[in-house]
């Protein structure tokens, strides 16, 4: 099938260049030349496991790169539209990309194509779509706008595409729902699977990957509503982490237990210090927003938002309490990305607790294995920068964790003591045993569980900093 991509995202680029590995002609379609050129001449803009791959497999071949959208919406039966939809001042989701998308290709409509929305969307978009493609003269007969929204996480956007918990395509004919089960039959029919240059199959996947068919209107309420309950379900667990702390508990222990109940489950169920992202602060004010349009007051949200904000605070209000006062206090940081596997620092709350502390007059030195070229020219020029964790906790008077990358969680402790100034590490994301910690005879703040305390601290400091 021949698709076009509008959208040389995140999603649009992992999209088009999945597409393009199960077999159809795909043309990704951008208005920034710079970033048209860079693709063609072999970069890969994002940090992104397997994308370089499956870039360096059809680029050129079923993968083309063009700012022409006109001629790639001529040439295809399916254009998705993977455009940005930024958040507005007042929370909800900028459309105007969209709607200018919709604008321009109706005069590129002149036999049946689907129009597919693949970015985040708020209900009633597709109607939108629809319209504003009617207005400026299109034949009714000529189009059908769908809803498939895309689930992928950063980091592991590939494997999310090609090994689906579930494919939603919301569509309000038969004959689109038709043409969006052609794009996707090598996966749903588990044809992709057996290819012997498919990509490598991850944990938990479901073959073949089951498909939902919604209406448009479902579909676009499934990717709102799905990413506001897994927020919601890491500030359920990080309120329950500082219940945990107030009253000795293990909130790791806590998590077994609640997360083994299958109606529960234990993925995303990690406190930590917040969710951050392109997705989820944006989304869940957007949903919130919404629902407020839609004249339902939905404020279980707001307390979403406020228990991922308060975290932050909570985190700051740890350092403070393990090194008493911060100006001067030398820090090595250990993660800048929202989250490990990504180069990604959109919305990241390691990003946000590093300016936070630099405004306190903390000195930091940061090592992020990924996102370190990502770091503002005026951030960077307050910051030093390192290049391994060890580098980053030399000297320092404490290492802060606020990033959960793998490399991060298998430290050399003995290196790491022997390079801190003090043996205090306060850690965002809880990578480590609290008794490990201790018999390195490292004091180790962590969430949602009791600190404990390295017996070379004096037991009155130990103590103020317990009260702290
Ligand atoms: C998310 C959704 O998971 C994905 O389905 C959607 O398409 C886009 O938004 P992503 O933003 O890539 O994906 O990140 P995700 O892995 O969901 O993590 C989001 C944030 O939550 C990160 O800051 C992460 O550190 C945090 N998180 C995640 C936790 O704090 N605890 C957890 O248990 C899981």
């Amino acid at each position: 099938m021949r698709i076009a991509v509008v959208g040389s995202g995140y999603v649009g680029l992992v999209a088009g260049a999945c597409f393009a590995d199960l077999g159809h002609d795909v043309i990704l379609v951008d208005n920034d030349e710079g970033k048209l050129a860079a693709l063609r001449n072999g970069e890969t803009p994002i940090h992104e496991k397997f994308l370089p791959e499956l870039l360096e497999r059809h680029r050129g071949h079923r993968l083309q790169f063009s700012h022409d959208l006109h001629e790639a919406v001529r040439a295809s039966s399916a254009i998705f539209v993977a455009v940005g939809t930024p958040p507005t001042d007042r929370g909800d989701a900028d459309l105007s990309y969209v709607e200018s998308v919709a604008r321009e290709i109706t005069g590129a409509i002149s036999e049946y194509k689907v129009i597919v929305e693949k970015s985040t969307v708020p209900v009633y978009t597709s109607e939108w779509v629809r319209r504003i493609i009617l207005r400026n003269g299109a034949d009714p007969e000529c189009f059908d706008v769908a809803s498939n929204p895309e689930f992928l996480r950063e980091g592991t956007a590939v494997t999310d595409f090609l090994f689906p918990d579930r494919i939603v395509v919301g569509c309000d004919s038969e004959r689109s729902a038709q043409l969006l089960r052609q794009v996707y039959e090598p996966l749903t029919s588990g044809s992709y699977y057996q290819r012997s240059d498919a990509i490598p199959q991850p944990d938990r996947a479901s073959i073949p990957a089951p498909m939902i068919v919604t209406s448009s209107k479902s579909a676009e309420l499934i990717k709102h509503a799905s990413n506001a309950f897994l927020a919601m379900k890491i500030s359920f667990i990080n309120a329950v982490a500082s219940v945990c702390e107030s009253v000795g508990a293990d909130v790791k222990q806590v998590c077994t237990g609640i997360g083994t109940d299958a109606r529960i489950g234990r993925r995303f169920l990690n406190p930590g210090i917040g969710y951050g992202g392109s997705c989820f602060p944006k989304d869940v004010m957007a949903f919130r927003a919404v629902a407020r349009e839609c004249g339902y007051d939905f404020r279980l949200l707001d307390e979403v938002m406020h228990i991922n904000e308060e975290q932050r605070q909570r985190f700051l209000r740890k350092v403070r309490s393990a090194l008493w006062t911060l100006r001067g206090k030398r820090l090595g940081v250990l993660g800048l990305a929202f989250k490990g596997g990504t180069d990604d620092i959109r919305e990241s709350p390691a990003l946000f607790i590093v300016q936070a502390l630099l405004q306190e007059g903390c000195k930091i030195t940061v090592y992020d294995p990924a996102a370190m070229g990502h770091i503002e020219k005026e951030l960077k020029s307050n910051l030093q920068c390192a290049s391994s964790a060890y580098e980053a906790a030399a000297g320092a008077d404490a290492l802060l964790i606020l990033t959960e990358w793998e490399e991060f969680a298998n430290l050399d402790l003995h290196r790491l003591t022997s390079a801190l100034k003090y043996p205090i590490v306060i850690d965002g994301r809880n990578l480590y045993d609290p008794e490990l910690m201790a018999a390195h005879g490292i004091t180790y703040y962590s969430v949602g569980r009791t600190a404990s305390h390295s017996e070379s601290v004096p037991a009155g400091v130990r103590n103020g900093q317990k009260k702290a």
